[in-house]
């Protein structure tokens, strides 16, 4: 394996990714190792998260790694006008990997091209968050036993919702059909179209939520990014535009399992979480093992 960031999601070829996601089988059997004994990775999460920290964390401690980091930038030099050049040059003198997650969309491109050790991107801004990614494929992989030619249907925030744009873009490489569920407000960005249609990807645009998710492999649920919108009233006015229920899944199909990066606020209704097609808790499990391979081939280890 080469030592290699992971910023965005094309950073990997399609070889690539066959590969982390075989190797994240292998830390699901056996996920405490000495691998990372010695070594010291920075978690600097300048936006909140629960998953992907704590999952990183976890996949670090399983590994034997060593943590240091913030998970607030109002408790670094960043209040004090630090730029995000200095910081990252300074942190990457102390540690052998940098997980960074910041509101800014490209920063952790930038911080990638300044820091002397790789970077892992756990999200920036509406952009990317290419680990997210790794996971949903894992889950994806581990629920319909292959990658190829399904069916996926992606429903909420298309327009901000960074994991949909990873997860379009890796998915490519499978031959899918995409299904787009958004309000003309929230639709997929054009220029995710136009590399689409580049690859000669198909896909269908659609506003209603109804019988067409029957076709479903794959029913990837996501939140309104509320910390996205300028304008507070715009959020407002799409923030429960749909809601999965119960009562809309007797018809799909038997392979068929429901994804989401989470949190979740009200886009699944919570009678869902006992159907055996609701697999978002798994899927959050799954980051573990994803993300230990990840750190594995960006130490190339
Ligand atoms: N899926 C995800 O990125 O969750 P967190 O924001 O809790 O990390």
């Amino acid at each position: 394996m080469d030592n290699k960031s992971l910023v965005s999601i094309d950073d990997y070829t399609k070889e690539e990714i066959l590969e982390v996601l075989a190797r994240a089988a292998e830390f699901e059997k056996n996920p405490n190792c000495s691998l990372l004994e010695g070594k010291v990775v920075a978690s600097l999460f300048f936006e909140p998260s629960t998953r992907t920290r704590l999952s990183f964390e976890t996949a670090i401690s399983r590994m034997g790694g060593r943590i240091v980091g913030f998970t607030d930038s109002s408790s670094s030099s960043v209040t004090k006008g630090e730029t995000l050049k200095d910081t990252t040059k300074m942190v990457s003198n102390y540690c052998d990997l940098i997980v960074m997650r910041h509101p800014i969309e490209g920063s952790a491109r930038y911080a990638s091209e300044v820091s002397d050790v790789p970077v892992i991107n756990a999200g920036d801004g509406a952009n990317q968050h290419p680990s997210q990614t790794m996971l949903d494929l894992y889950s994806i992989m581990k629920t319909q036993g292959t990658l190829e030619n399904l069916n996926i249907f992606m429903v909420g925030d298309l327009k901000y919702g960074r994991t949909v744009h990873s997860l379009l873009m890796a998915l490519s490489h499978f031959n899918p059909t995409f299904h787009f569920i958004a309000p003309p407000e929230l639709e997929i960005p054009r220029g995710y179209k136009i590399f689409m249609e580049k690859n000669n990807i198909k896909y269908f645009e659609h506003t209603e939520f109804n019988d067409i998710i029957n076709d479903a492999d794959i029913l990837y649920m996501t939140r309104v990014q509320k910390e996205r919108f300028a304008d507070p009233l715009e959020y407002e006015k799409v923030k429960n535009v749909y809601i999965l229920k119960n009562d809309m899944l007797s018809n799909t199909k038997d392979n068929m399992r429901i994804l989401h990066p989470l949190p979740r606020v009200n886009e699944i209704a919570v009678d869902v979480d006992t159907n055996p097609k609701a697999y978002y808790f798994e899927q959050a499990l799954n980051g573990v093992y994803a993300r230990q391979a990840i750190i594995a081939k960006a130490l190339n280890l």
